[in-house]
């Protein structure tokens, strides 16, 4: 059957690359061949641009990809759908990650700046005023809904799914982030009855805990899983973190507003990420 639609080269770029394939079913077909599942995801969330981003395909493969695509959206017609911007960056080796996992390298950017205020924080603690215990509760909220629920979740709810979570190398992390949950039980407690030196020892662990927690995921890890993951994997990942940063909203600015306004507070030069 021919089909019907026949829009813009930008407007299929815009839209939801399940109502592609919907409306092309040989879309998928071409899109299985570089391992792209996007029929077998249950999100379907991400537009056709953002397709070929996420899954980290090779120059040649995306020029390709985008000839057999053009060929099926402009039947007969000599159409170019454009590369990405991405078009000249190599595949996933060295120094890179895949864009799900350059989502998590990006969260551990603000918690290491958290991190690398803890000891100004730390020296600073006014647990005598209301203005002080605020600024306490506001920090150990950063580690428990920034660092944990939506950054460690996405890795225990999420990411780790994806491998065997009997590995060491799992359980390791998963035991790091119950120890961070643990440390803020202590601090929510040692504020209540406002126990200045208790906070700060478990702050102290806090940071000498994720600093090497952080340096475990990006340079291991993470590197690992990456060259485990399928490339219809990494296009799952990217939408199922979507999803959650969906479910967060406007919170995760909000959190690194907190950070900054420590930085400021505290003369603190951003740390690099
Ligand atoms: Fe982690
Ligand atoms: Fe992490």
């Amino acid at each position: 059957m021919t089909p019907q639609l026949d829009l813009p080269v930008a407007e299929y770029l815009n839209r939801d690359i399940k109502a592609i394939i919907t409306e092309f079913p040989a879309v998928a077909d071409i899109l299985g061949r570089y391992d792209i599942g996007c029929v077998s995801c249950g999100l379907g969330t991400c537009l056709f641009k953002d397709v070929v981003a996420i899954h980290d395909l090779s120059a040649e493969e995306e020029a390709a990809l985008m000839a057999g695509i053009a060929g099926i959206l402009y039947p007969g017609r000599d159409v170019v759908i454009p590369a990405t911007a991405r078009q000249d960056r190599p595949k996933t080796v060295g120094t890179r990650y895949s864009p799900p996992l350059q989502k998590l390298v990006d969260e551990h950017g603000l918690i290491k700046r958290w991190v690398a205020i803890i000891p100004e924080f730390i020296e600073n603690l006014d647990i005598a005023t209301e203005a002080g215990r605020q600024e306490i509760r506001q920090g150990i909220d950063f580690i428990r809904s920034f660092a944990d629920k939506y950054h460690h979740a996405k890795e225990e709810a999420i990411l780790f799914k994806y491998f065997d979570e009997s590995l060491d190398i799992i359980k390791i992390m998963c035991a790091d982030h119950e120890n961070a949950r643990a440390r803020v039980r202590e601090m929510l407690a040692a504020l209540e009855r406002q126990d200045r030196e208790t906070i700060a020892t478990h702050l102290k662990a806090y940071r000498d805990l994720l600093t090497e927690h952080i340096k475990k995921e990006d340079e291991v890890l993470y590197r690992w899983m990456d060259r485990n993951l399928s490339t219809s994997q990494v296009g799952k990942l990217f939408a199922a973190f979507s999803e959650k940063d969906g479910e967060f909203g406007g919170a995760p600015k909000n959190y690194e507003d907190f950070i900054i306004h420590l930085e400021k507070k505290y003369k603190i030069m951003e740390v690099s990420k």
